[in-house]
């Protein structure tokens, strides 16, 4: 792992972590996961979020509970936010009152980069949600909950399918197997859910979720996110699954042990099914559960 920066080390994105980062964290979530004795850190966390969230919110939470840190929850609603208080002041607040590492999720895309430029103050920032912007913590885990499966990223098909061009998860998720070297990474969705500002050397764009799955190892569906469209381009749920839901149908196209993900929440009925939600193929939980290890993994690397 490469030496802490003493400025501070920030998780904001995917782009800024080394090779040799991710293949760390990767490494010690899995070792987490398989028992391995968590370091302590005697760090305090605080948990700021502008947006709501279960898993993120919580499995940050508890992974800092694992490590021994502090943990305060500070309730938005309840904050000097409301006050008018800006983002700066508040994090420089908190930071004067010995809070090392700031959880942050926030509806504007590159938000947590430009807090992060002009930081005065040791806190460090983890990116828990930026907008349409980048949600690496979700990638790591997603991918961490792959390496836990010990399988090959060279010779890996991953489908990735919905919302795309509105999915922060979807932004991080493609960089990183990009990164780990998937050899054949395709998206698909509807043409107004395509994303318009990035594209990779070898990623594919499926006309269709039957082209998408094909011959496909890894599979994951991704929610509609409503809350970043115009109420008149909201897809009507039964419409979008006939064309755009998982079945089990599809996966009789896949690969027979292909592996269905999802990052939450679902919204069953519309992007999947339940019956491929709740079956053989689904990581869905594994998912969840590799969030707290992975999380555990990157406080680690980011304050030990
Ligand atoms: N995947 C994810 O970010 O879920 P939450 O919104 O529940 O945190």
């Amino acid at each position: 792992m490469t030496t802490p920066d003493p400025l501070g080390r920030h998780l904001l994105d995917i782009e800024s972590l080394s090779s040799a980062d991710i293949h760390a964290l990767l490494e010690r979530a899995v070792e987490l996961a398989n028992g391995a004795t968590p370091r302590t850190i005697h760090c305090t966390m605080a948990n700021l979020f502008f947006e709501p969230s279960t898993r993120t919110r919580v499995s940050f939470e508890l992974a800092a509970s694992q490590l021994g840190m502090r943990v305060i929850n500070i309730e938005l609603e309840r904050s000097s936010a409301t006050k008018g208080e800006g983002l700066e002041d508040t994090v420089a607040t908190l930071g004067a009152m010995g809070i090392d590492c700031l959880v942050l999720r926030h509806p504007e895309t590159g938000r947590l980069h430009r807090l992060a430029s002009e930081l005065h103050s040791p806190v460090r920032l983890l990116n828990a949600g930026d907008g349409q912007g980048e949600h690496p913590s979700q990638a790591l885990l997603d991918a961490a909950t792959l390496a836990a499966r010990g399988l090959d990223w060279s010779s890996l098909a991953v489908a990735i399918i919905g919302d795309i061009r509105h999915s922060r998860v979807a932004r991080s998720g493609l960089k990183l197997f990009h990164r780990l070297g998937v050899a054949d990474l395709r998206i698909a969705g509807p043409d107004e859910m395509l994303p318009r500002d990035f594209s990779f050397d070898g990623m594919a764009t499926c006309t269709s979720l039957e082209e998408a799955v094909h011959n496909a190892d890894v599979i994951m569906m991704l929610r509609v996110q409503r809350e970043r469209m115009d109420r008149a381009g909201w897809p009507e749920p039964e419409q979008y699954h006939r064309r755009w839901g998982l079945n089990e149908t599809h996966l009789e196209l896949a690969r027979p042990d292909c592996l269905v993900m999802h990052p939450g929440p679902i919204n069953r009925g519309m992007e999947i099914n339940a019956a491929v939600a709740d079956g053989p193929h689904s990581l869905i939980l594994d998912q969840v559960r590799m969030g707290v290890f992975t999380r555990m993994a990157i406080f680690e690397w980011m304050l030990n």
